[in-house]
């Protein structure tokens, strides 16, 4: 008979109860090795009724989560301008934290916390879950492993299904900030690398949007160090719903990844063929699995007592291209990333 005492699972604090919350609170729920202890939000019904569902207790601060001794990891799933500070407590009481992507949406704000944790060896990951994605992380896999010679070009295509409603717009930090940005880590994931910028905006389809001073549709193109390719197409709506797609062209052959539907069933009649079912409807759906492995890889990283991949100078990076994204589409000049925002490692 085995002497090993039965390892306890790791006890959790969610901040947030909202959209990206709920994902988080079901993974948590349901992952073997993580124990969702307490959710905060200061918003207690919606913490509640999440908390009644998973098991959790509901609070309203992140004080009452901070003073329990047993707190071992926070996933932070608050709105983006609580980031900055639940990271630094987190850091500072030495328990990992897991935190949503942007990391602050001023770099100065998210530099400044670099600054203030710098040195400190607990676990801390950016939410960018994509990099998670079983076809995504397929295709980088096998980029890096060569299956198709050198890289060359990278094309990264993402629509959503319908623009957010005006007053998330209002908050969002613009479309390079909120959305693009997803697309400019993941370019990352493939080129970590960037030299250069340039992207271009357009109004093409939603008032609000533009009367927010901000762009429905914009086109980036990015130049790695070594003379790569990656381009980026984002929308704020696609008739034909959530569209994402990603095409790695190398010196012996491309990999490319298209979109999913919940089943592969095709209808062929007179009026057309090939006919599908619609693509899963948004980012919860798509990125079901991708949320679930990006926990998952969390729960190791924190196990194993190794650096946590995405990290906090890869959510500064990806800032960094956006702002620099923003700055070339507003000057109709190309950014170079070196005379741009400077980021070392920590
Ligand atoms: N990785 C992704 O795919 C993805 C998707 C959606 C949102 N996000 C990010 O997640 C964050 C939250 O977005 P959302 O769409 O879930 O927002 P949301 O508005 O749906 O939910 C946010 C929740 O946080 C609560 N809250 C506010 N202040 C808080 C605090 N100090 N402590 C704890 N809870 C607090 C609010 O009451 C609300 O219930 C944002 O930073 C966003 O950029 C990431």
């Amino acid at each position: 008979m085995s002497t090993d005492r039965p390892v306890k699972p790791l006890k959790v604090a969610l901040f947030g109860s909202g959209r990206i919350g709920q994902v988080h609170a079901r993974n948590i729920a349901d992952h073997p090795d993580l124990e969702l202890a307490w959710i905060a939000d200061p918003f207690i019904d919606g913490a509640r009724t999440l908390a009644a569902e998973t098991g959790a207790i509901a609070v309203e601060s992140a004080d009452e989560v901070f003073a329990n001794g047993d707190l071992d990891a926070v996933v932070i799933g608050s709105p983006t301008s609580t980031h900055v500070d639940l990271i630094s407590r987190a850091m500072a009481r030495g328990v990992a934290a897991l935190c949503e992507k942007p990391i602050d949406l001023d770099i100065e704000r998210a530099l400044a916390c670099r600054d203030a944790i710098k040195g400190n060896n607990t676990p801390l990951m950016l939410g960018f879950n994509r990099r998670f994605d079983p076809h995504f992380a397929a295709i980088q896999s096998r980029v890096a492993a060569g299956e198709i010679g050198r890289l060359e070009q990278l094309t990264i295509i993402s629509r959503d299904p319908a623009p957010a409603p005006a007053a998330y717009i209002a908050t969002s930090g613009g479309i390079f900030r909120d959305q693009s940005i997803h697309d400019l880590d993941m370019a990352r994931f493939f080129v970590p690398d960037i030299i250069e910028v340039s992207a271009t905006g357009a109004n093409l389809f939603c008032d609000y949007i533009e009367e927010a001073g901000d762009f429905d549709s914009v086109v980036i193109t990015l130049k790695g160090r070594d003379g790569e390719l990656v381009t980026i197409t984002n929308s704020r709506h696609s008739a034909f719903g959530h569209d994402q797609r990603l095409e790695a062209f190398g010196s012996e052959g491309m990999l490319s990844a298209g979109n999913v539907t919940p089943t592969t069933v095709r209808k062929y009649g007179a009026a057309g063929t090939e006919e599908s079912d619609a693509y899963l409807p948004f980012f919860l759906e798509r990125y079901a699995a991708a949320y679930r492995n990006e926990l998952d890889s969390f729960a190791k990283a924190i196990r194993a007592g190794i650096p946590c991949s995405p990290g906090f100078d890869d959510g500064l990076q990806a800032l960094a291209l956006a702002n620099a994204a923003e700055e070339s589409a507003r000057s109709g000049r190309a950014v170079r990333i070196e005379n741009s925002v400077k980021i070392g490692q920590p």
